[in-house]
């Protein structure tokens, strides 16, 4: 598919998109900076401008689409990453500002010029645990995407309010847009550092003990790309164990006292679910952390 991504610069999008080209995608990266790697073209953009957002969905990617000489042609899908990814780097009103009129943006641009697909970045931070104010516990484990989502916090409310904007523009197009609730994202490199991520259990207790290596989170994309008409959905995209040594069991009579649990759960199974991604779009775990540490 030839597909406009957005952010692919980033810790996320230098594995996605890697994964993307090596499945045949043809992938245009729309952000602030460039990433450099092969089969991917790379346009400069802001997606907080709308009318940039607009241009680039009828955008020539390359010199070589000049070349049949008919003009340009439409994306078969977009893929909207790009965002300030957590609180504490920008003021919590331009965090709010640049993702949530980013995804506006770049959610109108495809709608409205004709693209059937669209996936959007949603964190799990908008189970409200990871940024909160204080230590708070969720209503029940495990965590999955029927949750009545409610952060206290401007980044996850943003997602929350991405989601939002997701559906209306499903409602309104029959568009598929499909949401990914992401965890903690791993690269390689972050398996070098590992028993120190894991002595950060403040850390692991807000990220709620889960991950997602980014070539996984490739996979998770790519599924999204190729599977058609669900319309609006949200997935959980999230490793199926959790990321410390204890037993899932532990983790929660340690750090998330009297949390009710809703099903029976698998010795290390993670506290949020990824049965919907699994069940739905095929998803098959394949960068689990226990491999390479
Ligand atoms: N990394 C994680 O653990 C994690 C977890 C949950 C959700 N997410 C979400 O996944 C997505 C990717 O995260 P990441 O970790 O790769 O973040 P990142 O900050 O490493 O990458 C984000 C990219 O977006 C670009 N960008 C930011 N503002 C832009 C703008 N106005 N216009 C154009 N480009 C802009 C940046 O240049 C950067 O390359 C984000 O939406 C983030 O919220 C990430």
């Amino acid at each position: 598919m030839r597909v406009l991504f957005t952010g692919g610069s980033g810790k996320a999008g230098r594995y996605v998109l890697p994964y993307l080209v090596k499945r045949g995608h043809h992938v245009l990266n729309v952000d602030r900076m460039p990433f450099e790697h092969p089969g991917v073209d790379n346009i400069t953009a802001d997606v907080t401008d709308a009318g940039q957002m607009f241009n680039l969905m009828t955008s020539y990617a390359n010199f070589g689409e000049l070349e049949p000489g008919t003009g340009t042609r439409q994306f078969d899908a977009v893929v909207h990453f790009a965002a300030i990814p957590r609180i504490l780097i920008q003021p919590d009103n331009e965090t709010f500002r640049v993702n949530v009129q980013g995804t506006y943006n770049v959610i109108e641009a495809a709608i409205k010029t004709g693209i059937s697909k669209v996936v959007i970045a949603s964190s799990e931070t908008v189970y409200g645990v990871c940024f909160a104010d204080g230590k708070i516990n969720p209503e029940k484990f495990p965590l999955d995407e029927g949750y009545d989502v409610n952060p206290m916090d401007a980044y996850g409310l943003s997602k929350v309010v991405n989601e939002k904007t997701a559906r209306a523009f499903q409602r309104r197009s029959g568009a598929d847009i499909y949401a990914l609730r992401i965890s903690n994202v791993l690269e390689p490199s972050d398996y070098q550092r590992f028993p120190e991520i894991l002595r950060d259990t403040n850390q692991r207790r807000r990220d709620l003990f889960g991950c997602i290596d980014g070539r996984d989170l490739g996979q998770i994309v790519d599924k999204c790309l190729l599977k058609d008409d669900l319309g609006f959905q949200i997935f959980n995209a999230t490793s199926n164990t959790n990321m410390t040594t204890m037993l899932t069991r532990e983790i929660i009579d340690t750090y998330y006292k009297d949390v009710p649990v809703d099903e029976s759960l698998g010795d290390y199974q993670g506290l949020s679910s990824n049965k919907k991604a699994c069940t739905m779009l095929g998803f098959h775990e394949e960068h689990n952390w226990r491999k390479y540490v």
